[in-house]
């Protein structure tokens, strides 16, 4: 094993984490709860994760200022300072949606989200730092500093990509699930009244079937924020809401009403066929 996913490796070994981990995550979990706050942190309103795309402004710019500080002499010393000052900036916001993702984790992910947010952390302190002494025109401190925050992030940065590429939090559940192209059976038409719901298995995926009326409405019943079973959410105003973090999805279009999910969920055409209930696989909104 390679020495960085050693470390990551002890992270998620070390549970003494889980007490500060679950008093921050409740925390944070109240400060979000408003829909508004929810479904911008979470990106539901742009239709993808909010913090991921966030990231690249802090570390862009910090990255920038890095390489004026070691090789751009006292010319882009301005520059480089402004570009520090960007960094402090927009690290407010991507921590913010960082820590709303964090939140809904659980497990190994939580333990390494903390250390990950702590590594930020003190990369945002330590360029905080560097900001001042620039500005009380203690240069090489300002740069000494930044150059330590910039390692700091680094370290940061990597278990902010494990947590994406190994532990997937974060990761439409539902890609690669499509269920089937053609008309299928699945259900008795009978088997289901009005205002009734179900979980059916048909082409390797789970769908939910909910009859509204004349209509059966069928969306995969795994959510795509982490995976939360659908089929035992709360059916309500034509929108079915995830038991695990609250997630809410519109029956007719599988599109999301409030986050933390910022991916639609795929939803299925239905039809009434010689007493069954069948369904196809709809184009993704
Ligand atoms: S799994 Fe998080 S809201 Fe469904």
């Amino acid at each position: 094993m390679n020495p960085l996913n050693s470390v990551v490796a002890a992270i998620e070994r070390f549970d003494r984490l889980d007490g500060v981990a679950a008093s921050l995550a409740k925390t944070v979990g109240r400060a979000v709860q408003a829909r508004p706050v929810r479904n911008i942190l979470s990106g539901t309103v742009i239709g993808h994760p909010l913090h991921p795309l966030l990231t690249d402004l802090p570390i862009g710019a910090w990255s920038m200022a890095a390489l004026l500080d070691t090789l751009g002499g006292q010319a882009s010393e301005p520059a480089a300072d402004i570009l520090v000052a960007v960094g402090i900036a927009t690290a407010v916001p991507t921590a913010a949606a960082g820590l709303n993702d964090w939140s809904d984790t659980q497990g190994k992910p939580r333990r390494t989200g903390l250390v990950h947010a702590a590594a930020n952390s003190t990369a945002l302190c330590l360029y905080t730092s560097s900001a001042v002494a620039r500005a009380r025109g203690h240069r090489g401190l300002g740069k000494t500093l930044g150059l330590a925050g910039f390692g700091v992030l680094m370290f940061g940065g990597f278990l902010g990509g494990h947590l994406t590429y190994a532990d997937a939090v974060n990761v439409n559940k539902t890609a690669g699930r499509n269920g089937p192209s053609k008309w299928t059976p699945v259900l008795g038409d009978s088997e289901l009244s009005d205002g009734e719901h179900r979980k059916v298995d048909v082409a390797g995926v789970t769908v939910l079937l909910h009859r509204s009326g004349a209509r059966v409405h069928a969306l995969d019943s795994v959510c795509s924020h982490m995976g939360g079973p659908l089929e035992e959410g709360r059916i309500a105003n034509g929108c079915v809401t995830c038991p695990w973090h609250g997630s809410t999805f519109r029956l007719a279009d599988g599109s999301v009403v409030r986050g933390p999910a910022s991916h639609p969920q795929p939803v299925y055409e239905t039809r009434i066929n010689n007493g069954h209930i069948e369904l196809r696989r709809q184009p993704r909104t």
